[in-house]
């Protein structure tokens, strides 16, 4: 049997997983790709911490270990970060070395150049494990969607959030204590910025934004709210009015231009994305001929991710022996211009501040009307120091309306927006 023989850049969280894999299922992978696959170099920046593989693997800090190693076919990258895995992926691609990567950042920043240049060098790169860890929603979409028009792809990208969400709704805790506790159960990272701002589920929907629509556009070019903002009375209020907090990954065509956006956003408790909890993930892709599907899963973890990542070195592995290589993960390209802003409708979830004293509703209501806006559920709880809460869910209005009320509210000096959470059933 032939023997294939890897080398990989990390192994921290998922490199873990993934030399557990390679050596734990060695039989059923051999049986899929009718080679044996074995771990050779690994690259780490500490060997010293990692001595109790140094038995089994070569460790080393010198990429050059692996550029120049002739039995090195495939290269797994989970070291993570853009710089220096950027350089790194692009010297093992003129180096004529398939590539397997789950960095989510690196791709969605560099993926057009990066799968440019392993086209020009006849080499696979794939990333399976980049967008939601252990659920294999690229290929799906790649391979079984291939001739559906997708129309929208959606879901709980982030399970750092969606477990902060998700006990602030069930233990009624602050987003502070939640974050916290996530910490301590080692859901969150010590730094948790990209997650909370929704900067990491922002890099997911570009790479599932352009799988699905064979378009993307770049991080800037669309809204991104994380959870940090949200306050424990909105959770609540949410489920008052039959809805779940969720932050959430739109991507959608309207009017076949492209819309993408991250926020948090309030999902009917019927809706199966409102059943989603804790650290899991799940992604709802829409297709004209198929209707709604639903992929749900682990969207972390070492072995989760790991399952991902051997799922592509098994594809290239075949590919290698059916001399296939260098074909690109997604074929489908096409050019779309970004949605305007006047034509993406949604129905609100507003939760406003205001003086609780006679004309201030009057102004509320002439405000939403300048807006476009109209009710269909109002609640006011009892004011707290002359201020009460009010909050709202409106019938569908568009991006620009939106942005149209939030300026009246503003002129009006007294009424505070809190917040303004899209509304999905
Ligand atoms: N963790 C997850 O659940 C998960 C899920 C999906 C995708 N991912 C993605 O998978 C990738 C890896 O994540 P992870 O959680 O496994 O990261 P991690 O635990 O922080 O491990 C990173 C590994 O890369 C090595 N490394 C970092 N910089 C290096 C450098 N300049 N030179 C050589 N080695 C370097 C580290 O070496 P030392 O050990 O010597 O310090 C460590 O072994 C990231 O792109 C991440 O976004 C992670």
């Amino acid at each position: 049997m032939t023997t294939i023989k890897l080398g990989m850049v990390g192994l921290g969280t998922v490199g873990q997983g993934v030399l557990k894999m390679v050596q734990q299922h060695a039989d059923k992978i051999s049986a899929v790709t009718g080679c044996q696959v074995v771990v050779k170099t690994v690259m780490v920046r500490h060997p010293e911490r990692h001595q109790d593989v140094a038995g089994v693997v070569h460790l080393t800090t010198e990429l050059a270990d692996i550029l120049a190693d002739p039995e090195i076919q495939l290269v797994v990258e989970v070291m993570g970060g853009i710089h220096p895995a950027k350089e790194v992926i692009e010297q093992l691609l003129r180096a004529k070395k398939h590539v397997v990567s789950a960095n989510k950042d690196l791709i969605a920043t560099y993926g057009r150049e990066l799968n440019q240049l392993a086209q020009e060098n006849h080499c696979d790169l794939r990333y399976e494990a980049s967008v939601a860890g252990g659920i294999p929603i690229l290929r799906a979409i790649a391979d079984s969607f291939a001739a559906d028009q997708i129309t929208a792809v959606k879901g709980i990208v982030n399970g750092t959030t969606n477990y902060i969400l998700t006990q602030m709704g069930q233990q009624h805790w602050s987003y502070e204590d939640a974050l916290k506790q996530a910490q301590r159960l080692g859901f969150a990272e010590a730094d948790p910025t990209n997650d909370v701002t929704g900067k990491d589920a922002a890099y997911k929907m570009i790479i599932l934004s352009q799988f699905s629509f064979g378009s993307s556009l770049p991080l800037g070019a669309f809204a991104v709210t994380g959870i940090d903002q949200v306050a424990a009375a909105d959770v609540a209020q949410a489920a008052n009015f039959g809805y779940v907090l969720k932050l959430i990954g739109d991507a959608r065509l309207v009017d076949d231009r492209l819309f993408i956006e991250v926020a948090p956003t309030l999902v009917e408790q019927g809706h199966p994305l409102a059943t989603v909890n804790n650290e899991n993930n799940a992604v709802m892709v829409t297709g004209q001929a198929v209707g709604d599907t639903l992929f749900y899963g682990p969207g972390a973890g070492g072995l989760p991710t790991a399952t991902s990542v051997l799922s592509d070195i098994t594809t290239v592995i075949k590919n290698l022996v059916l001399k296939t290589t260098g074909n690109r993960f997604n074929r489908y390209r096409k050019a779309l211009a970004p949605a305007s802003p006047a034509t993406v409708a949604d129905r609100y979830y507003l939760s406003l501040t205001m003086p609780d004293r006679p004309g201030e509703m009057m102004k509320l209501t002439a405000a939403m009307a300048k807006g476009g806006a109209s009710f269909s559920q109002i609640v006011q709880q009892a004011a707290v120091g002359g201020q009460a809460r009010v909050m709202i869910i409106t019938h569908q209005m568009s991006k620009a309306q939106l942005a149209t009320l939030a300026a009246e509210l503003a002129a009006t000096e007294t009424i505070r927006l809190n917040c303004a959470y899209k509304v999905i059933e």
